[in-house]
């Protein structure tokens, strides 16, 4: 039996949902998460500052007790105005802002179609040194689902990284080699989370034997190659590169269905399963900065205080197939090999 004292994680991506939905799921993350970036694509998005307060107070009411912090993020629109971004987030209700090109994910029709219309906001956002969280790929038909992200790069983020280089950016959920080699070659200003399903998963996976709908996500999984590059940037002890899990849940009947939402759902599991993730890379030393250092570093946040300890044991970890929700059962992500640690404090 072998024991890891972490630094208490944070989760750099997140989404709690709403309603029975977050009251359901937000236990799993604050379980042994300190602080988690809160996704802002809500029907409607938390658009304003005053949005964002509201939704705080119900994930406060959805964990009465737990010793958790949502940092509130803002959907970004063409509408959005620069002064309530800025003033929200001096007020300290607001840590970042999301980026979704029009129609590029679940709850994105909101989302930026010319981004000129957004300079003025990032222009304010670089001025008060308000982060932006990027979801990175294109939303042009043409463009193949598997090339959106390093399309994406060339013709939107590198543009807009050069437009406004005081601009800090955290491009999310990378899944490409292309993403991993772009952050590398940034000088300043620049970094990516990576989640635990991307660094298990490749396209494969998703297709190979049987369409499987939980190994569903934007951006969706790639070729192997793209997996290796993954985990070897997230091993790599380069701390431009840190955990955002994307735990994105759905309810089975929206999963299990002709028209497939995306999203995986990894919050129960994600310490444990990254615990193996990392010990088979023969870098478990690196799991602590990767999961508890790096991500709060780039944010300009102090290190969590608090530990979170695991425990191997030879006999593999059972959790939980589904979490009940009252808005309906939500699959737990499945890693596809037998996991042997555990969170025991
Ligand atoms: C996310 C969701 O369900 O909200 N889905 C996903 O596949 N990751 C949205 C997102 O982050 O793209
Ligand atoms: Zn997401």
């Amino acid at each position: 039996m072998t024991r890891l004292v972490l630094t208490r994680p944070d989760d750099f991506h997140l989404h709690l949902r709403d309603g029975a939905m977050l009251t359901g799921i937000a236990p799993e993350t604050a379980r042994d998460f300190a602080r988690a970036i809160i996704m802002p694509n809500l029907v409607p998005p938390v658009v304003t500052g005053a949005q964002a307060a509201a939704y705080r107070e119900r994930i406060a009411a959805a964990l009465p007790g737990a010793d958790f912090t949502p940092l509130m993020t803002l959907y970004l629109t063409e509408d959005t105005d620069p002064a309530d971004v800025v003033a929200a987030h001096r007020a300290g209700i607001v840590t970042a802002v999301k980026l979704y090109p029009a129609g590029a994910t679940t709850n994105s029709a909101s989302g930026v179609r010319d981004f000129d219309r957004v300079r003025p906001v990032f222009e304010a956002m670089a001025e008060a040194g308000v982060p932006l969280c990027v979801h990175g790929e294109v939303t042009t038909p043409e463009v193949d689902i598997f090339d959106r992200e390093a399309v994406f790069i060339d013709t939107v983020l590198d543009p807009i990284r050069r437009t406004h280089p005081g601009l800090r950016v955290i491009m999310e959920h990378v899944t490409t080699a292309d993403a991993v080699d772009y952050v590398k070659s940034a000088d300043a200003g620049l970094g990516a989370t990576i989640t635990t399903h991307h660094l298990i998963i490749n396209r494969n996976s998703i297709l190979v034997g049987g369409m499987k709908p939980h190994y569903y996500c934007l951006p969706v999984a790639k070729r192997e190659i793209h997996r290796v590059a993954l985990l070897e940037a997230a091993i790599s002890g380069d701390a431009r590169f840190f955990l955002g899990t994307d735990s994105a849940p759905h309810s089975d009947d929206k999963k299990e269905c002709d028209c497939c939402a995306a999203g995986c759902f990894t919050a129960t599991n994600t310490m444990p399963v990254l615990a193996e993730v990392f010990e088979r890379a023969g870098a478990l030393d690196r799991l602590d900065a990767f999961c508890g250092h790096f991500g709060a570093d780039f944010y300009g946040l102090a290190r969590n205080p608090g530990t979170l300890v695991l425990e191997r044991r030879d006999t593999p970890t059972a959790f939980p197939a589904k979490i009940e929700t009252g808005a309906g059962p939500v699959t737990v992500f499945n890693p596809g090999f037998p996991v042997h640690w555990r969170v025991v404090a």
